[in-house]
């Protein structure tokens, strides 16, 4: 008796929920008498443009409290007068306008909590710039995104529902065992889930997943044996991760008979999520490109994220956030590690130290008639100075021919 009351407090909580959200999206309904809608939505699949790019924009740690009021850290003096969420809003419709993503992927701490009394008027307006664009878009939380007015679950299915917004709380739980073969009811953290780009339109690839996008849930805080650490990648994503790969190089089967001359099967993916795995610490030692100017701050577990990455085989790179003043890409084991740096002005940074954006462009390979699977991934970032200067281009992965 007493779950079924949990589960109806939970039902109405998601009434609630839904009606705030209702409420907060379509005031304007009742003046432009047009029928009630959820949400809108970007034209779909995600696919590569006729030009055969696809571009992501990857924004890192917007930290957004309520708009003007909220003011800057760690900008000049000169500058603190004038400074506010509304510069980090700028930034993105500038990035917007500039580079003109297909796709933008927010990794985190989108939201800062304790600077807003209303998580979901500071939502709307961080995402604003990009709910206004109507170019589709997708969010995973950092640790800081909860710590206003609503729990990591209610934030992902307030996002979830927001205009253009392609997030999801977590895949469906049926079909996914866990490792001694019984059910697994549920999957750890909240905004877990893939998302497939299709190939160039009119191209034999039109109808098929050739880049993967994966967002996974990274926590926010635990207490290991007494100490308080970050949050991990838990063993159930993890499995959730390895199966979803591998369902998704079944399907690549197809494709690779459909594209005989395409020397590799797997279509190459891309993670998402906030916290850096603790393996990113060794990069110090290593060459990087762009600056490792802060200690990373990760978790004291390491429950085998990079292990599972290399094992997958799919993934090329990693885009995290969290540490604002990293902003490097750096290889573990043939795999991409890169830092967005940080995004927002109510986020801390150093003074004189521009915010940055990083952009992620995929290139198909050209074939005798159409395009074909992915060729390259390449990766730069834009500083918020006066020139929106870009910095730090290089290539991530190359499809290596095979003869
Ligand atoms: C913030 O925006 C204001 C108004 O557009 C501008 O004057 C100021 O220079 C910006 N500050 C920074 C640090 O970019
Ligand atoms: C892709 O699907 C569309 C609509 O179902 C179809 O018209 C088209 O022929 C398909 N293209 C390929 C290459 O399979
Ligand atoms: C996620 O991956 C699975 C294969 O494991 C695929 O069937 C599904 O369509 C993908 N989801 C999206 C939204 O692309
Ligand atoms: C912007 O470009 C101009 C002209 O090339 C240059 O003089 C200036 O130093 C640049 N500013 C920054 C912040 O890079």
């Amino acid at each position: 008796m007493e779950s079924l009351a949990v589960r109806w407090r939970h039902s109405f909580l998601y009434l609630a929920l839904i009606y705030a959200v209702l409420y907060f999206l379509h005031t304007n309904l009742v003046l432009d008498r047009r029928p009630i809608r959820l949400k809108k939505w970007p034209d779909l699949p995600l696919r590569f443009r006729h030009d055969g790019t696809f571009k992501i924009l990857q924004v890192a740690d917007m930290h957004y409290g309520t708009g003007l009021l909220t003011r800057c850290r760690d900008v000049l003096p000169s500058q603190f007068d004038h400074c506010s969420d509304l510069n980090t809003t700028r930034f993105l419709k500038t990035m917007i306008q500039l580079e003109k993503p297909d796709f933008i992927a927010f990794t985190g701490d989108n939201i800062f909590g304790p600077s807003t009394a209303d998580a979901a008027e500071s939502l709307l307006r961080a995402f604003g710039p990009v709910m206004e664009s109507g170019l589709p878009w997708a969010a995973v939380l950092g640790n800081h995104d909860q710590e206003s007015t609503m729990t990591r679950e209610e934030l992902m299915y307030f996002i979830s529902l927001m205009d253009y917004s392609l997030s999801q709380i977590n895949p469906p739980s049926k079909g996914l065992y866990n490792v001694n073969g019984g059910m697994m009811t549920a999957i750890d953290g909240f905004g877990n889930y893939n998302l497939s780009v299709y190939g160039a339109p009119g191209s034999h690839l039109a109808n098929s997943s050739i880049l993967n996008l994966f967002f996974l849930d990274s926590g926010d805080r635990e207490t290991v044996q007494g100490i308080r650490t970050y949050g991990w990648i838990k063993e159930s994503q993890l499995h959730w991760l390895r199966s979803v790969s591998q369902g998704l190089q079944g399907q690549n089967q197809e494709v690779k008979y459909i594209t005989e001359t395409l020397p590799v099967a797997l279509s190459p993916a891309l993670a998402f999520f906030h916290i850096p795995v603790p393996e990113v610490r060794h990069l110090y030692y290593q060459k990087i490109i762009g600056q490792f100017r802060e200690g990373v701050a990760c978790s004291s577990v390491n429950s085998g994220v990079l292990k599972t990455l290399v094992s997958i085989k799919d993934v090329k790179a990693v885009f995290i956030g969290h540490d604002h003043n990293n902003d490097f890409c750096g290889n573990l084991e043939g795999i991409w590690f890169c830092y967005g740096g940080g995004f927002g002005y109510h986020g801390y940074g150093r003074a004189g130290f521009s915010r940055r954006a990083r952009v992620i462009l995929a290139e198909l390979r050209k074939g005798d008639k159409a395009w074909m699977g992915v060729e390259r991934i390449k990766t730069w970032k834009r500083l918020d100075d006066e020139n929106l200067s870009k910095i730090d281009e290089q290539v991530l992965w190359e499809l290596q021919p095979s003869r």
